[in-house]
């Protein structure tokens, strides 16, 4: 089994990355938690170590500090879970570059970033990088398309950081949770659209969606597969959680394109 005793994680302020920060600190890891947001100490789990670090993993200077505040207690750590995020939603006609540029900057490009930052941190551990992928990087979710791109890219840069830097010793794991009940539904932001016969379909396609996530595993179910996983002696590089998302995933690899795409379309087109 793969011990944790340091995770830097990315969201640890709220939902799936707060459960993770929460679980860690409950085996008595120390936690370097990165987030926008900080909040008391008393609503945190109260054993192991935690370092609530404020930070807006986007801003250069943000996580440089970050991670110069993390480099002045620790020379390594043992995970990274690259776990920030949030949703936009829109129809791909009508949704503005600058949302979809700041969709891939956190997603994408922070978690790059993060990465770079933490490669060092790991080598010296011979550690892990846990990026939060979705379910939506299989399957494309309509009026959610970028996010869906978004959550791709991951998929991708985990099956290149493994060979890249399988050398080092580092493993790097895309894992894809489901729908989830966490504020990332309320924090969503949503397109407005103007014509009105996508209008209708695609506020009728969200609200179904949200109501799956709100109806969804809870967020410490969730964090505790995930932490499964990052525990496997030799893990995959990419993962479904749970029964019936791991199937979903199955039937998109074994049925033609077309009768997928058709079935997604069913759902939620
Ligand atoms: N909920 C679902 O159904 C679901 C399903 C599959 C995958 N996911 C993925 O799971 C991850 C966690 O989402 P969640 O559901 O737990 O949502 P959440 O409760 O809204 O948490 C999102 C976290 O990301 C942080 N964050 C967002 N932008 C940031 C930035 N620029 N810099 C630093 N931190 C930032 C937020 O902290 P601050 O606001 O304090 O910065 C918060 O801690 C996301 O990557 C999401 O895409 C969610």
């Amino acid at each position: 089994m793969f011990k944790i005793k340091k995770a830097v994680v990315t969201g640890g302020s709220s939902g799936i990355g707060k459960e993770l920060v929460n679980l860690l600190l409950q085996d008595g890891c120390e936690v370097f938690s990165l987030s926008r947001t900080v909040h008391p100490r008393e609503s945190f789990n109260n054993q192991g170590t935690l370092h609530q670090i404020a930070c807006d993993i986007t801003d250069e200077k943000s996580l440089n500090n970050a991670f110069s505040q993390i480099g002045e207690l620790t020379d390594s750590f043992d995970v990274l879970f690259s776990n920030a995020g949030f949703g936009i939603s829109g129809p791909i006609s009508d949704t503005p570059k600058e949302q979809v540029v700041r969709m891939f900057d956190v997603h994408v490009f922070a978690a790059m970033e993060t990465v770079r930052r933490s490669i060092p941190f790991l080598a010296r551990s011979k550690g892990r990088i846990i990026l939060t992928s979705s379910i939506a990087a299989v399957v494309s979710l309509p009026y959610q398309s970028f996010y869906s791109a978004v959550k791709s890219s991951l998929n991708m840069l985990a099956l290149a950081l493994n060979t890249e830097l399988k050398h080092d010793g580092i493993r790097a794991v895309a894992i894809m949770p489901g729908d989830t009940a966490t504020a990332f539904t309320a924090m969503r932001e949503k397109v407005t659209c103007e014509s009105i016969h996508v209008s209708e379909r695609y506020h009728r396609s969200i609200a179904r969606m949200e109501r799956d996530e709100q109806t969804g595993a809870s967020a410490e179910t969730v964090a505790r597969k995930i932490l499964r996983i990052v525990r496997k002696r030799a893990p995959k590089p990419l993962y479904g959680i749970g029964f019936f998302y791991r199937l979903v995933l199955v039937l998109f690899k074994i049925l033609p394109v077309r009768l997928t795409n058709w079935a997604t379309g069913l759902l939620y087109g």
